[in-house]
């Protein structure tokens, strides 16, 4: 189903996945994963720790080899955040998250100012020079973040990219990803652990269960902007549903 934020027609398939499995050695990690992306903009994985997430995004990338399973990829350029973040030790944060710019060829001050300008939302004014050991965790994952989303690539992989930030940046940084949503024309798959922020940001939440990882449930999300109210009961109304398959995978 469409979202309102879909903006590709229902015939054109980004990303088919079909019977994808995956064992490293002994350990089965995934299990006969399915999924279809059309016209969602914004695909949340959510599934506990050691499930094979982050494996799930490597095959689709095309950095880990699946033991069986298809995967056709309706797109010609992808981005990836992985979950270590991973910023060039010898760059500076304005040089690193600059990249992606300058292998576009964008002229040095456009970059400049694309940069500054969001350096404000993502807390890092003032450390526009410093090297990535200068800064803390939390700094390096967020500019790791900025500069995959200034990559021009049609899907963005997002490996819990909000992993390692209090309650208040994350919250600042989850509502300036739903306005860059508006921006840009770009599809992205995410990963995280949390329920609110999956709800928050998706037009659809696709529920892994433990290791090995099955798919689960898929839940589309269908807020609009404004509904998309973390104190809402409507908004409620879908953490209650994605929270009632936690359970029964607690249970189950
Ligand atoms: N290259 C590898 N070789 C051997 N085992 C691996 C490799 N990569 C991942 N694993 C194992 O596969 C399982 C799934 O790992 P993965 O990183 O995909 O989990 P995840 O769902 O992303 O977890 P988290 O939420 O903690 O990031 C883990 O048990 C991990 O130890
Ligand atoms: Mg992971």
């Amino acid at each position: 189903m469409n979202s309102y934020r879909s903006r590709r027609t229902e015939v054109a398939e980004l990303l088919k996945v079909a019977n994808l499995s995956k064992s490293f050695g002994e350990l089965q990690v995934l299990t006969d994963i399915s999924f279809t992306i059309t016209g969602s903009r914004f695909v949340t994985f959510v599934g506990p720790s050691g499930c094979g997430k982050s494996t799930l995004f490597k095959i689709l990338l095309e950095l880990v080899q699946p033991d069986g399973g298809q995967v056709v990829r309706g797109y010609d350029s992808s981005g990836y955040l992985p979950q270590e973040g991973l910023l060039f030790p010898w760059k500076t944060l304005k040089e690193n998250v600059e990249l992606p710019l300058e292998l576009r060829g964008v002229p040095p001050a456009e970059r400049e100012e694309r940069v500054l300008s969001h350096l404000e939302t993502f807390g890092l004014n003032g450390f526009e020079g410093s090297y990535p050991r200068q800064l803390s965790g939390g700094m390096r994952q967020r500019g790791a973040l900025l500069r995959t989303i200034l990559t021009d690539a049609e899907i963005l992989y997002l490996d819990e990219p909000f992993g390692s930030l209090d309650a208040i940046t994350r919250d600042r940084l989850q509502k300036w990803l739903l306005g860059v949503l508006d921006q840009i024309d770009q599809t992205i798959l995410f990963i995280t652990h949390d329920v609110e922020e999956a709800v928050f940001l998706s037009d659809r939440v696709t529920m892994l269960s433990g290791r090995p990882a099955r798919k689960k449930a898929e839940i589309s999300v269908d807020l609009t902007r404004e509904e998309r109210d973390k104190t809402s009961e409507k908004f409620f109304t879908y953490q209650k549903q994605v929270f009632s398959y936690i359970e029964e995978e607690n249970h189950g």
